[in-house]
This record gives C-alpha cells, structure tokens and sequence, in this order.
C-alpha cells in the first residue's frame, strides 16, 4: 500500500501548471495529500509523493513546450487572420485574443477550450455569427492542436465517473465501462430548456453481469470545470440491475438548472460494481397499506387502461398490471412498480407525475383533462410517498 501512481500523477501536475487546469492540479494535490495522511505507516516514504521525480517532470515540460509550439505556428495564424478584428484586447466580441500572453488567455476563456471535450470547444463549434465560421481545413487544424491539449491534460483516476458526453436532444447513452462495467450503460432522455436541462426515462442497463450503483451524480461541465448537479437528487439511490435487464433510476426525471443544455455531462458514482442479486438489498415499499388506500385508486381509475397490460409499450414503460388486484402480495409489487417511478427526494418531478400533467414537456401518449384534475391526483398519490419519504428517513 506505499506505493502506487501517485509519484507519477504529482509530476504530471506540476509539469502543466497552467491556470486552464487549476481545478485539476487543486484536486491531485488534494487527493496526495490524503494519500499521504491516509498512509501514516509509510511515512518513510512521503517525501516520494511531494518531490516528483525530475525526469518525468522535464519530459512533460517538453511535450507541453511542442503543444504551445503548434498553437503559435498553426492556430495563432489562423487567429489573427480572421478573429483578430472582434476578439482582440477589449475586443466587440470578447478579448480571447488580448492579454500579455495569449496562449495562456485562449486557454483560459471560459468555455472557449474544453480540454475534457475538445469538441465542445467554443472555438470549435461557435460557427458563423458576426465573425465567419472556420472553413474545413482550418478547422481541422485548430482542433488537431486542441486535441493535443487535451492528451496532455491529466485523467481523473481518482474518481468513479465517466468520461462526459455532450448530450443531444432526445435519446442519449453513457458508458459506464470508464467506471469498471464494460456493457452497461446509463440511458436518458434529453429535453433542452432556456437554461438547463431536463432528462427523462432515465434507466440503468446491465450488460452481460448484473450490476450496483449507489448515488449516481450528474455533472454538467462549464468548460473544464464541473458544476455537479448542487441538489444531487439521486443520493438516495441504490439500484441493482439484473444481467441484461434495465431499471429506471431515481424516478427517472432529472431537470439540470443553471446549465447550457449543451453542456457535457459525466456521471460519478461512490459505488458502481458488478453484483449478483443475493449481494444487494432492494428496496420497496414500507407503507402498502397507504398506498392502496391513496395511489392506488387514481391510478386504478386514469392509468390501468393502458398500463395494465392491454397496452405493450406502456405497460414495457411502467408496469401496472398488479395493481387491480388488491391482495397484499399483488400491492406489494404493484407498489414497488411504481415506486421506481417516484423520485424520493423530488417527488413533484417524478416520471409518474410529469406524464400525466397537462403542461409537462414529457412526452406521454395520456394527459389528464385538466390541472384541477391532475393536482386530485398528484396530492393523493403525494400522501403516499410522504409516508414513504417519512418510512426512510426514519420517522
Ligand atoms: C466582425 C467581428 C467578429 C469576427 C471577425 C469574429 N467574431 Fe467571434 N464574436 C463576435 C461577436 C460580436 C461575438 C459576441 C456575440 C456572439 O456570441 O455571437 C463573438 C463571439 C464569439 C465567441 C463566443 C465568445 C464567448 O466569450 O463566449 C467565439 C467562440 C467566437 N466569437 C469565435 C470566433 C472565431 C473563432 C473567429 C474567427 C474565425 C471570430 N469569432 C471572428 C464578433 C466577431
Ligand atoms: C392511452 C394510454 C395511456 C394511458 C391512459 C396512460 N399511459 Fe402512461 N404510457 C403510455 C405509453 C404508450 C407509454 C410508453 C411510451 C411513452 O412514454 O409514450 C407510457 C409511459 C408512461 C411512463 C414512463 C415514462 C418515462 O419517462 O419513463 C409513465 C411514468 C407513465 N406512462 C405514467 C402514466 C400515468 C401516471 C398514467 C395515469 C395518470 C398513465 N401513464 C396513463 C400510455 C398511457
């Protein structure tokens, strides 16, 4: 346990001490630090982790002095040939260009370069507007250098989380291969709103071995710096999924503020594990007897049409069918079936409630007729899910 790759990412870190990666180099020191403290018995070995090996250090250095060779003789060209008129010092369109150093100010222009996702890069993607979009080739050659940024730039093997992915709208996928499941994937879909994003039909899917997650936070990315989800509404999420089966996740819905819906987004994770069903307690309900009493009539009344079996797609979405029959064994399945569509700790933006809205932008083949209608429906199923909330949190 003394030793490890922490020498090596140390020399890393010091070797590419721009500011662009501030938070990087911040978060590698941080976690040595707590490498160091967390390995009291191998004290004699510390000084290892805060004097990096000078060589490694001097290669970096050199690969890192190539890098900012091609900035200057293919990229700055470019620049100053046609962006040079809005974006220079105090410039119409914003100064990415001024500055004493303008290698340094182009790294460091919010979301002008994204090291995580080159090709979210704004210099990249911003395409014709007062200025010109780059043509082809030139493009080519901005992004090949922006790509050798970003080889150079440190991966975050500390944390459990996925590489980001620019979502699109409508259906996406990330891979959790990046986090030790090769064949899993987290599946959603992506509604871009003025400033944020709303996902829906979230669901976790294993591939060939059965898999556990516990928490899973999204994380937008603004440019190279990560702004996770601050209300992180699936921290009480702990979910198995069988060997090829999918199950929703947290209630399905997820609404990101304060975002650009095409901000990329990366999940992390504090447990994401191959698993066999005996291994992970699933949860259910702890008040069926609410739930027959309060949910189970409304959905009986506005939902079992569909989702009670005579209906394929709906039923594949949400499962119903138990719900009919009012045996405490069918409540009790039918209950846990629609629990896995309530977010516990946001349950006015659960999937159960957002497709029956009138006004929701979930796309839902039913609507009820009217809002008066649909808040009958909401408090009554609301009654429920408190004394599940309650039931968790122990009260
Ligand atoms: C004739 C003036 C003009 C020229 C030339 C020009 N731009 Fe712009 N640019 C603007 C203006 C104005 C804005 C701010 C409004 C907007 O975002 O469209 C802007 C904004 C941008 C932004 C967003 C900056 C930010 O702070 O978010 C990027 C990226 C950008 N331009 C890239 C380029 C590139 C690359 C070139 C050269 C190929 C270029 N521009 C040439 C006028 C110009
Ligand atoms: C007219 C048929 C119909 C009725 C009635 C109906 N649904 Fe659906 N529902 C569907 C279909 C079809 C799907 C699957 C495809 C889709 O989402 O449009 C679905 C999907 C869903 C989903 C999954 C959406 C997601 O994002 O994962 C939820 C939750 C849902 N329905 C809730 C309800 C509720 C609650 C009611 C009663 C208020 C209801 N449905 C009534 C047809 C119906």
């Amino acid at each position: 346990m003394c030793v490890g790759a922490a020498p090596h990412k140390v020399g890393k870190a010091s070797a590419i001490a721009t500011s662009a990666m501030e938070f990087k180099l911040t978060k590698t020191v941080v976690i040595v630090g707590a490498l160091v403290s967390g390995l009291a018995g191998c004290v004699g070995d510390a000084p290892q982790f805060v004097n990096p090996p000078a060589p490694d250090a001097a290669v970096e250095l050199d690969e890192r002095g190539l890098v900012r060779q091609q900035f200057e003789d293919n990229v700055v060209p470019l620049l100053t040939g046609y962006c040079a008129a809005c974006h220079g010092e105090g410039g119409t369109g914003g100064g990415f260009m001024g500055g004493s150093d303008m290698y340094k100010t182009v790294l460091e222009w919010p979301n002008l370069i994204s090291l995580r996702v080159p090709s979210a890069s704004s210099l990249l993607s911003k395409g014709a507007h007062a200025g010109p979009a780059w043509q082809v080739d030139q493009k080519e050659i901005v992004r090949a250098w922006v790509q050798e940024e970003s080889n150079l730039a440190p991966e975050l093997e500390d944390t459990l989380e996925t590489d980001p992915i620019i979502p699109v709208s409508g259906e996406n996928s990330i891979d959790l291969s990046d986090v030790g499941l090769p064949g899993a994937t987290i599946t959603f879909r992506m509604e871009p709103l003025s400033s944020g994003m709303y996902l829906s039909r979230m669901s976790l899917n294993a591939g060939s071995q059965g898999i556990h997650i516990v928490h899973p936070t999204f994380v937008p990315w603004e440019g190279d710096s990560p702004a996770p989800d601050p209300v992180d509404r699936f921290s009480n999420v702990d979910i198995y999924a069988a060997a090829l089966a999918s199950e929703s996740v947290g209630g399905g819905t997820l609404i990101l503020v304060n975002t650009s819906s095409s901000a990329p987004i990366s999940i992390r994770f504090t447990v994401a594990e191959e698993a066999d069903a005996g291994q992970v307690i699933l949860a259910g309900c702890e008040d069926v007897p609410s739930f027959t009493a309060n949910a189970q009539p409304m959905l009986a009344q506005y939902c079992t049409s569909c989702h009670g079996g005579s209906d394929n797609g709906a039923t594949n979405a949400t499962d119903m069918t138990q719900l009919l029959d009012l045996s405490p064994t069918a409540q009790e399945a039918a209950c846990g079936q629609i629990l896995s569509r309530v977010n516990l700790l946001d349950s006015i933006n659960s999937s159960i409630f957002l497709a029956a809205e009138p006004q929701s932008s979930l796309g839902h083949s039913f609507k009820l007729p009217d809002n008066a209608t649909f808040l009958g429906f909401r408090d009554a199923l609301t009654i429920w899910i408190a004394a599940e909330q309650a039931a968790i949190s122990g009260n």
